[in-house]
């Protein structure tokens, strides 16, 4: 049994897990605090994590009907994030390893990710050997990458964004067409109504053969288009279209990259994780073309596609599991700590 915690960015998690399973995991959001502020703020993130992480772990703890007696590790993420934020979460979990005589395990976000897509749904993550090797697109409001999972535990970054991720690109647009924070899902909800052939916007990089992303050009036309016509904004059913065409865009790219990189590497398994990874039209097209491309697709389920402990739990389980050797509790957090090869 494993207590993991999450406190990266924007959501306060706990997660208790146990052979390969979430017995709980609670999720306390911030969105509602940053609305106002079009954005995270650090030091208002930072605050409502101090304030909420021992109730929630409290809460899980009751919830998964665990004593902290019987837990083997603590786990935390130690980056990348907001290193206030981070800290939290780390230190907190460092102070319980210390206190309980357990490992800590000091757990990469973007590693964890990796392993959303095994936790719902079958078969379960010990079976993560039969789809090795794999390709996994991780895209969330801070980051877009792919990476090759030769083997568990084993990876390595394909490619980058070199600019914005595709999740602010999704933030950004809706913001420009006057949607509520975080306008993402709210695009996307409006999308589903839309033509996505009404306008047509960029689709940077689908055509370059390496496996790194820009979103930012697309995001600048999105405003060029709106302060040349404006008067879009006043008819609902053209905002639709709107959405539709930028949402098309963008998955466009996301799509076409994914699956000529797992072509190209010789992978048979695709798999996704990361907030935008709840966008329908991605889930979508990313079936279509792994079902025309004979590619088996995992994708995470949707109520943990965005930050969550259960993830980083799983992850350190598998580490645990594996004889990784655990992190020292005065491990310091690593606000840009970058996926290496693995
Ligand atoms: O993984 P996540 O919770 O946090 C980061 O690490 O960034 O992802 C949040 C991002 C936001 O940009 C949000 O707008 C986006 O995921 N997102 C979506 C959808 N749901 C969440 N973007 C497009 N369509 C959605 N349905
Ligand atoms: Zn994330």
């Amino acid at each position: 049994m494993l207590l993991a915690l999450e406190s990266s960015c924007d959501e306060t998690s706990v997660a208790v897990v146990h052979d390969g399973r979430v017995l709980a995991n609670l999720v306390s959001s911030q969105i509602k605090l940053h609305a106002e502020y079009g954005g995270v703020v650090p030091e208002l993130a930072t605050r409502e994590h101090l304030r909420n992480l021992l109730p929630v772990a409290q809460a899980t703890l009751k919830g998964a009907n665990v004593q902290v007696r019987e837990l083997a590790a603590i786990a935390a993420t130690i980056g990348p994030g907001l290193p206030q934020a981070l800290m939290i979460g780390a230190r907190t979990a460092q102070a319980m390893a210390f206190a309980l005589r357990k490992p800590f395990f000091g757990i990469h976000h973007h590693e964890a990710h990796l392993y959303s897509p095994w936790i719902a749904g079958q078969p379960p993550v010990a079976d993560f050997a039969s789809f090795q090797p794999n390709v996994s697109l991780i895209v969330s409001g801070g980051h877009t990458m792919l990476v090759f999972v030769e083997a568990e535990l084993k990876h390595h970054l394909l490619g980058s964004t070199v600019d914005d991720a595709a999740g602010e690109c999704f933030d950004k647009s809706a913001k420009l067409m006057g949607l509520p924070y975080p306008g993402g899902p709210e695009l996307d909800a409006l999308a589903e109504q839309g033509d996505p052939r009404a306008f047509d916007f960029p689709r940077p990089m689908i055509r370059d053969l390496h496996d790194d992303f820009s979103f930012s050009g697309l995001k600048t036309s999105v405003r060029y288009f709106l302060r040349d016509q404006p008067f879009i904004l006043e008819d609902p059913d053209r905002v639709r279209d709107l959405c539709a065409s930028v949402r098309s865009s963008i998955v466009d790219v996301l799509v076409t990259k994914t699956v000529r990189a797992a072509k190209r590497l010789g992978a048979q398994c695709v798999t996704a994780s990361g907030g935008v990874t709840c966008n329908r039209a991605l889930r979508k097209q990313l079936a279509e073309a792994c079902t025309q491309n004979n590619l088996t697709l995992r994708l995470t389920d949707k109520s943990l596609c965005t930050d969550n402990a259960a993830m980083v739990g799983i992850l350190a389980e598998r580490k645990l599991q594996h004889g990784v050797v655990p992190n020292s509790l005065d491990e310091e957090v690593k606000p840009n700590w970058a996926l290496v090869q693995n």
